[in-house]
């Protein structure tokens, strides 16, 4: 494929990342291991977080607002790194942009179809995601002879966002969730929230060894990458020049603590009034 100089200039911009709060990080973290050359601008709304609980027409606003922020940056692809904000409106967000926009869902669903088994794959997210009914479309799309659990777990943000994983009362809330989807005998489970990855542990102890967890992080950057590669926007220069900024519009002091623990080096956020 030749390369035109846009491309090029394109490919030295960064990617930027949106999501509520932190889950969003497991996607930089994704990012930073399979696409090490590429630099990051992140945008966390710790402020009006969480977004589960709350009406599509609001988080669309929201995230709108953020893209507008985003836009003012050097950035050459989107990645709506929140399945609550990817449920409530991918298709608006991809027609205000002139950049590439992806989101968390699609993505999870193929991984999901790929390992299951027996046909039986439960989804656990926000309120918001769960009532949207998106992943129960996008999989019934696919196969309509799946048997599909689906379980709304809004705490489980609050846990991770407080730092609250690693306490008997979240093994408490945990299993009061999950039980009920180890009873429907799935042998799959889509992490239908980015936050849900940093509680991998706990949800893996619930669930059992046997069933599979599907991470949509990790899947949503093998889009990412083939995107990129095909628009001729992949960063040629080497991880040297790779960087990363990020903003919340809340405290952020508990975003760099969790940022730490997840990426394995100091971040620095920076407070943004939308
Ligand atoms: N990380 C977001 C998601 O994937 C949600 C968190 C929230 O409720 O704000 O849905």
């Amino acid at each position: 494929m030749t390369v035109t100089d846009e491309q090029l200039i394109n490919a030295h911009k960064a990617i930027g990342v949106i999501d509520s709060g932190v889950g969003g990080l497991t996607v930089v973290s994704e990012i930073s291991r399979r696409l090490p050359h590429e630099s990051i601008i992140y945008f966390g709304d710790t402020a009006r977080m969480p977004y589960g609980p709350r009406p599509n027409e609001e988080v669309r606003r929201f995230v709108f607002e953020i893209i507008d922020f985003l836009k003012h940056q050097e950035i050459k692809l989107i990645v709506i790194a929140c399945n609550s904000a990817t449920a409530a409106g991918l298709s608006y967000y991809q027609r205000l942009c002139e950049q590439p926009v992806v989101g968390v869902i699609e993505p999870g669903v193929r991984a999901a179809l790929q390992h299951s088994h027996n046909r039986r794959i439960g989804v656990i997210g926000t309120a918001g995601t769960i009532g949207s009914g998106e992943y129960e479309k996008a999989l019934q799309k696919n196969d309509g002879s799946l048997h599909i659990a689906s379980k709304a777990c809004p705490l489980f943000v609050l846990l991770v966002e407080n730092n609250l994983v690693d306490t008997p009362e979240a093994q408490k809330v945990a299993e009061e969730y999950l039980e009920p989807l180890v009873g429907e005998g799935v042998d799959t489970l889509i992490l239908g929230c980015t936050h849900y990855p940093l509680m991998t542990g706990l949800i893996q102890g619930v669930m059992g060894s046997s069933v599979q967890l599907i991470n949509s992080a990790e899947e949503i950057v093998t889009e990412v990458d083939d995107i990129l590669i095909n628009s001729g926007l992949k960063n040629p220069l080497n991880s040297n020049s790779s960087r990363y900024r990020f903003f919340v519009s809340g405290d952020p002091r508990p975003f760099e603590e969790v940022g730490f623990k997840l990426l394995q080096r100091e971040i620095k956020a920076y407070q943004v009034r939308l």
